[in-house]
């Protein structure tokens, strides 16, 4: 589509994307993870814990670009969130010795913001666009040809005096990251080359996370206490990596400062996280899915309000793994308890549900 390089004529974003209003999944991560993020973040592919098939595939496309000297395919990383993807983008950026550049969609609000991010990339660069699910319309549509043809389309004056121009661009790779695949268009999707949806990690790889980053933190965690930990974090190297902190702190004050397993499980008992690694909120939506809604369905807006909780911080953060372990179950009609949350709850099964499983 063409988009007006003068300003009074820059179109204005079709349609925010509805989603804008949510603040509290950006809240998520403050500035101080990002910088401890940063520490103890994997630099190569070989340092990056888990993920073995999407690495492999990675491992063959970063060879061949570099021996092609051409631009990697642009890559779509989906699943939910605190897997690793930011992670994974900038990794492959330094395997490719290249510059990358890290946005998200509602950055990207007005049509010169992609432009002005575009036109400073150079060859063989990484533009890395996370939340893309939410990226409106218009700027969703310059990047189209920017993707496909290294291309920007142009125009310029007004009315009969219109004149349309293609401005090349770098050949640059981007990388989308989302928590939600479902939400982004066809001819979106259609334009990346790999897409691949990231894994939640099995303890055994969280325990390697874990080990990796009390060595680089100079914390003291042996075995037990780092498998304990791993077991905790709900298949998420983020919570993994924030857990190693929280416990090595509670070392720090009530004993020597080393994580065995005793420590680690005191800590995390005091953090109330529970040896599925279900935190406060989970076992408060557990309830009451339980006990007001007898187990459910239940829809996850009525749950929200119940909850005081945002409905796509609960969809979005709390839900997967959930959902992942079968502890709840979706149903067209909305959020259900499985046997197994009964279990994990400690309620007894209710006869009419025995019957029904
Ligand atoms: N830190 C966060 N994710 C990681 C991973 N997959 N491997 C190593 N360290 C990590």
């Amino acid at each position: 589509m063409a988009i007006f390089s003068d300003d009074e004529n820059i179109q204005k974003p079709l349609a925010i994307n509805k989603n804008t209003k949510n603040k509290n999944l950006e809240t998520k991560e403050t500035a101080f993870d990002k910088s401890f993020e940063s520490n103890i973040r994997p630099k190569k592919l070989d340092e990056y814990i888990g993920q073995s098939a999407l690495k492999n595939t990675l491992k063959i496309s970063i060879e061949a670009a570099k021996k092609r000297n051409t631009p990697l395919d642009h890559l779509l990383f989906y699943g939910p969130p605190g897997l690793g993807k930011t992670t994974l983008a900038s990794v492959i950026a330094n395997e490719l010795n290249a510059n990358i550049k890290i946005t998200s969609a509602p950055a990207l609000e007005r049509p010169r913001d992609i432009i002005g991010i575009l036109m400073s990339l150079k060859n063989g660069d990484i533009l890395f666009i996370d939340e893309i699910h939410r990226l409106n319309k218009v700027t969703e549509e310059i990047l189209y040809p920017a993707m496909e043809d290294f291309f920007l389309d142009m125009t310029t004056g007004k009315a009969q005096t219109v004149k349309t121009l293609r401005v090349p661009l770098p050949k640059f790779t981007l990388i989308g990251a989302t928590t939600k695949a479902g939400e982004l268009s066809g001819p979106l999707r259609d334009r990346f080359g790999i897409i691949h949806r990231l894994q939640f990690y099995t303890t055994q790889e969280l325990s390697q996370v874990v080990t990796r980053t009390a060595k680089i933190l100079d914390i003291s965690v042996d075995k037990e206490g780092a498998a304990i930990i791993a077991s905790r974090s709900r298949g998420t190297p983020r919570i993994a990596n924030r857990l190693v902190k929280r416990v090595a702190d509670y070392a720090f004050v009530k004993s020597d400062g080393k994580v065995d397993a005793a420590v680690a499980q005191e800590a995390l008992s005091a953090l109330n996280i529970d040896s599925n690694g279900l935190d406060g909120t989970d076992k408060a939506l557990l309830k009451l899915i339980i006990e007001k809604y007898d187990g459910g369905p239940v829809g996850l807006e009525t749950l929200a309000a119940a909850l005081g909780e945002d409905s796509k911080t609960i969809e979005d953060v709390y839900e997967p793994y959930l959902l992942q372990e079968g502890i709840i179950q979706r149903t067209p009609r909305g959020r259900k308890i499985s046997p197994e949350g009964y279990r994990l709850m400690g309620y007894k099964l209710p006869t009419i549900q025995q019957s029904l499983f």
